[in-house]
């Protein structure tokens, strides 16, 4: 069915005709009437759980969902302007409404996470701060894994990487609430300038590093963002980027950073993400572990209207007591003055 979809859609004078294998002998063919991504209209919500977010539109007119639970970890990808911090944007204000804390890691100096601060539960805004936020939340997921320890009766010297079970099985009122990490611009985090700083930035990979490892089971999920994520960022980072499940590529220049988000999934994608057009920012490939790939695009957010978001549900605000010394002092809301003008005269008049 698949093979003749595109016969299919000559047949029928259609866009597209997409073809789902839903279970063996039944298929779901999708019939798509025009390009649904030039504008993108998000399909009226059908109820949300707890860490999923209807993120973007894929181009079968179902909305892709970010479900963490499923796939913890994920990199998002793309050249500068393609598109990802709005990604992250939508990500975000679909957590924001939700139990999750949130915390921002965004070393181009805050410019796109700290308009969300009333929400988030720690932001660091350069690699000082981040080196200094890692390992409270690496510490964080490891007095999560002795509170399941603690519950389950296991001894505390076993080591965390053979438990099985996760915060989940805890009790509601013990279940300390889910973390999401967005960082914005790894490389920012990964790149160094001086030897002194190489320590600091081997440490911070190994962190990251941790917690994609083990921190699904803390209910501690990734979300980092690039343009690109290659052995050149040094040590560690592409054990890192296998960590990281879940992968979406916007537009990129070359071919090599393609390669990077889709190559070790779904290598068919790799020349897709290669030819999206810079005219139609948010346009991404998202590809699973399972191989399969899809088209996606982003809804447009603005950064005020997702600001506001953050605003109203800042009373949502988790508990987490590690994090509190890392709360960002956030600026009351503008006030609005009404200045009367002057009319303007004419100097020599
Ligand atoms: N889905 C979308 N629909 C319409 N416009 C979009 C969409 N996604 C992004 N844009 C626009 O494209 C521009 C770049 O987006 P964005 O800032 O998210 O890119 P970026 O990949 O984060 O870039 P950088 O690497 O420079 O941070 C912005 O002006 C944004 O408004
Ligand atoms: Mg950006």
């Amino acid at each position: 069915m698949a093979a003749s979809s595109e016969r299919l859609r000559h047949a029928w004078g259609v866009h597209a005709v997409h073809v789902v294998s839903l279970e063996p002998g039944v298929v779901e063919l999708r019939l798509v009437g025009f390009d649904v991504l030039r504008k993108v209209k998000m399909p009226r919500r059908t109820g949300s759980d707890l860490l999923t977010v209807p993120v973007a539109l894929r181009e079968d007119a179902t909305a892709f969902v970010r479900d963490y639970r499923a796939v913890p970890h994920q990199l998002v990808l793309g050249a500068t302007l393609s598109g990802k911090s709005m990604f992250l944007r939508n990500l975000l204000t679909g957590l924001a409404t939700q139990p999750v804390a949130l915390v921002g890691i965004d070393c181009k100096r805050g410019v796109e996470l700290s308009p969300f601060a009333s929400r988030l539960s720690a932001l660091a805004t350069d690699p000082d701060e981040a080196a200094n936020l890692l390992p409270v939340l690496v510490k964080e997921m490891e007095d999560r894994y002795d509170l399941i320890k603690a519950r389950q009766g296991i001894a505390l010297s076993t080591p965390d990487e053979v438990i099985t079970s996760d915060v989940w099985g805890l009790p509601e009122g013990e279940r300390p609430h889910p973390i999401v990490v967005f960082v914005d611009e790894v490389a920012e985090l990964f790149l160094v300038a001086t030897k002194k700083d190489e320590e600091r930035r081997d440490e911070m990979v190994t962190q990251l590093n941790r917690l994609a490892q083990l921190g699904r089971a803390a209910g501690i999920y990734l979300e980092v963002c690039g343009q690109r994520f290659g052995a050149e960022l040094g040590k560690g980072a592409t054990m890192l980027r296998a960590q990281l499940t879940g992968r979406v590529c916007h537009r990129v220049n070359d071919e090599a950073s393609a390669k990077m988000a889709l190559g070790d999934i779904a290598p068919e994608a790799v020349g897709v993400a290669s030819t999206i057009a810079a005219e139609v920012p948010g346009l991404a490939v998202a590809g699973d572990t399972s191989g399969g790939w899809i088209r996606i695009r982003t809804p447009y957010l603005s950064l005020a209207d997702a600001a506001a978001t953050c605003r109203e549900t800042a009373e949502l605000l988790p508990d987490v007591p590690a994090l509190e010394p890392f709360r960002s002092h956030v600026p009351p809301p503008p006030v609005t003055l009404s200045v009367t003008l002057a009319k303007p005269r004419p100097a020599n008049g």
